[in-house]
């Protein structure tokens, strides 16, 4: 098979991270007789830098003209601490997501036996996790209205949903339950807000036709909550836009390290696949941060956008295998003998 990628390493750790991704793909690739055509593109404050928009239409079409996005991380501290720039990288990434229109948030969270002990859970809650959230993506508060009034000195975000957006996310969370272990949690704060009102109101429409589907409604507070205290109860999570952002940081310490969290962003166009973490500048061009979360991410590229299963369970158990072996970045050395970024992604594609 031939594999459109675009490839947007974007800024920060991502570079690195997509590089090691990258070698994984081709690995699999020359295992499984594909081929891999990889086409650059910027996003993020190198973009900003080199043509005054995060997410310049060149990098719009590429993706467009792609079968799958492998993305790494945008963000940079310039902007972090300036209220008041008019563009900002992260705007690429909300872009990118309105443009390609990617509703759908698909974060799994799995544990590895051997990396247990680095959880700040006690083992016995830990072992054994396996939960898949899934967030709404481009809708909510992060692309409501949102402005400044009186002088500036009021500021507002606007949280909206349509019922075509909650349904369509609802549906594929029902479906992916159907798919799992059929136990659905919905999160919302609907006894608070209107927005989350009509979410639960479409979800108890919703559930009769899933009748083999155990729905569970639960205010975000008390989910938060609930992740830590007992992980094991949750099947597949599903939640707007900004409760989704905050609970899958939350969702990352379960396994241990927010290095190893990959997710697929999909929907009406070309998918794309990146790790939650950010773009982590303090290690950029260091080779210490941890490349399995991307290499995970392009795991899930060859699962959700070839369907080739295969392919990505000899990703997923090469990770596996560089964990068990130690082989893994200073984040998961619990003080042992640490490896760069270069040398993990080289031994999970030796590994392939
Ligand atoms: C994420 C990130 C982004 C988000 C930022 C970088 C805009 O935190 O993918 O979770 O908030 O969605
Ligand atoms: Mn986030």
């Amino acid at each position: 098979m031939k594999l459109k990628i675009a490839q947007l390493p974007g800024d920060g750790i991502g570079p690195e991270v997509v590089e090691q991704a990258v070698k994984a793909v081709n690995a699999v690739c020359k295992k499984f007789g594909h081929e891999a055509e990889y086409t650059f593109a910027y996003a993020g404050a190198c973009a900003i830098d080199k043509f005054g928009n995060p997410y310049p239409d060149e990098t719009h079409e590429i993706c467009m003209q792609s079968d799958a996005v492998l993305f790494g991380a945008v963000g940079d501290p310039r902007f972090d601490n300036d209220p008041t720039a008019k563009v900002r990288p992260e705007q690429g990434l909300l872009a990118m997501r309105k443009k390609l229109g990617l509703y759908a948030n698909l974060r799994p969270v799995e544990t590895f036996k051997s990396l247990i002990s680095k959880s700040p859970l006690k083992t016995e809650l830990v072992d054994g996790a396996d939960l898949m959230c899934i967030r709404e993506l481009t809708g909510g508060m992060y692309f409501g209205e949102k402005g400044r009034k009186e002088n500036g000195n009021v500021a507002y975000d606007t949280c909206i949903y349509s019922r075509e957006e909650v349904e369509r996310i609802l549906k594929l969370a029902f479906e992916y339950a159907m798919k799992r272990r059929k136990k659905l949690t919905v999160v919302d704060k609907a006894n608070v807000l209107e927005s989350s009102r009509l979410w639960r109101q479409i979800a108890q429409e919703i559930a009769p036709k899933y009748p083999e589907v155990e729905v569970d409604y639960m205010f975000v507070d008390n989910a938060a909550m609930q992740l830590i205290r007992f992980p094991k109860h949750f099947d597949v999570m599903v939640t707007e836009n900004m409760f989704g952002d905050i609970l899958t940081d939350e969702a990352s310490c379960i396994t241990g390290s927010m290095g190893l969290l990959a997710s697929a962003s999909i929907g009406v166009h070309t998918s794309v696949f990146e790790p939650i973490h950010g773009s982590y500048p303090q290690a950029a061009g260091k080779n210490i941060a941890n490349p399995l979360a991307t290499i995970l991410s392009a795991a899930m590229m060859f699962e959700y956008a070839f369907g080739l299963m295969d392919e990505g369970r000899a990703i997923r158990n090469a990770v596996a295998k560089s964990i068990e072996a130690g082989v893994v970045t200073e984040d998961l050395a619990n003080g042992a003998k640490s490896y760069s970024t270069s040398e993990v992604g080289d031994w999970v594609a030796a590994n392939i």
